[in-house]
């Protein structure tokens, strides 16, 4: 297949595709998940309903022909999804893919790390609100403890799933006060913490405005323990800003999706579990790949839709609800599309 590289209505190249594999998840977490709704009648997808890996492979295959480099598999909750590590087989194989990632929980990590690296992951990401047990049992709605998640990190490690990232969504009179203890814990471990700004995404965690703690609040508490100096963008569109510790040891990442959003380099798409084809994590509607390809399309064919798509993209929801604009119509919900 010919490579090219495609861009949007606003000249931002298609690059970075995250893949959910499944729509289920084992934490109930409240700003995602919340028990009360996703209890044990919820219906979730059935196996016919999502993508088998061999309809995943043939989409990653034709994005990576339109300029995408950098594939993250999320969920819900991506180790639930049987024979995982088949489907890394299959990407891993497929050139021009420069960062192959996965996006857990971490619940399940040190059982399956070594099978996944084997299979051909890179690296991982791993969700962790609170490095407080009692904060994060609340938090992953399910009374978990941290120390397997803790297990699966260090396992992840041990095998080479590096760089680790941790990821840790703030929310006001939630978790905030465990941040600097969070920043603390991880200093000298070498995995890099993130703290994400909790994000209006979706429809049913009931988000305010008041919920969310500032990338410059969460920066001013731990800079005044422990002193921080920014650092460079790895890369153009990184979502997290980078700063490190003064005393050399250890680097965080903070990411201001509300206060400070980067819609203006977002090369990010996305695919539900059930093939549809989001633009934006705010999106509302997505574009039924998965139909296509059950209806017998072509590849080259398959390969004008999706690009047609993107080049008619106009998506900045997060630049345009600080402006008082963005849709307020029905957004997929992050279980669906993973983050
Ligand atoms: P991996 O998770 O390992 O792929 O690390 P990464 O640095 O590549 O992840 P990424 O930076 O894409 O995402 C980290 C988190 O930032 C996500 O889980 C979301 O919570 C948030 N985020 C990522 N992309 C977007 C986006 O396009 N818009 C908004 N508003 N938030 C995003
Ligand atoms: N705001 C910010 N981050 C969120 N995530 C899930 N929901 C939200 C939200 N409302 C995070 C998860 C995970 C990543 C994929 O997205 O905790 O780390
Ligand atoms: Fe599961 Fe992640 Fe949602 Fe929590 S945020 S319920 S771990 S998918
Ligand atoms: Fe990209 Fe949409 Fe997030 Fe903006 S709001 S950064 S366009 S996914």
């Amino acid at each position: 297949m010919n490579m090219i590289s495609i861009v949007d209505k606003y000249r931002r190249p298609i690059k970075d595709l995250r893949i959910s594999v499944t729509d289920r998840c084992n934490f109930r977490c409240p700003y995602c998940m919340p028990a009360e709704i996703f209890g044990e009648s919820y219906s979730f997808l059935d196996k016919a309903t999502i993508l088998s890996f061999e309809e995943i492979v043939r989409l990653a295959k034709i994005f990576v022909s339109l300029g995408v480099k950098k594939i993250c598999l999320t969920g819900g909750e991506p180790l639930i999804r049987r024979d995982l590590q088949d489907l890394i087989s299959m990407l891993s194989e497929i050139p021009g893919i420069e960062d192959l990632t996965l996006t857990t929980n971490g619940y399940f990590l040190a059982q399956k790390a070594e099978a996944l690296k084997e299979a051909g992951l890179h690296r991982v990401t791993v969700s962790l609100d609170s490095i407080d047990d009692e904060v994060f049992q609340q938090m992953n709605g399910r009374g978990y403890k941290i120390k397997r998640v803790l297990e699966g990190i260090e396992k992840a490690a041990s095998v080479g799933l590096s760089p680790i990232k941790i990821n840790v969504v703030v929310q006001k009179g939630i978790n905030d006060s465990t941040i600097v203890d969070m920043a603390r814990h991880f200093k000298e471990s070498g995995y890099i913490v993130r703290f994400i700004e909790y994000m209006d995404v979706g429809n049913i965690n009931g988000w305010q405005l008041d919920d969310v703690v500032t990338a410059r609040q969460i920066l001013d508490m731990i800079h005044s323990e422990m002193p921080l100096q920014p650092l460079d963008k790895n890369h153009p569109g990184e979502v997290a800003e980078r700063y490190m510790y003064k005393d050399g040891i250890g680097e965080i990442g903070i990411i201001a999706s509300v206060s400070k959003p980067f819609c203006r380099d977002c090369s990010r798409t996305r695919i539900s579990s059930d093939g549809k084809f989001y633009t934006c994590l705010y999106a509302g509607l997505g574009h039924n790949l998965r139909d296509l390809m059950r209806s017998g399309i072509s590849d080259d064919e398959l390969r004008n839709v999706i690009s047609g798509v993107w080049t008619g993209r106009v998506d900045r929801y997060s630049e345009d609800r600080n402006v008082g604009l963005g849709s307020t119509s029905k957004k997929i919900e992050m279980y669906q599309i993973g983050g």
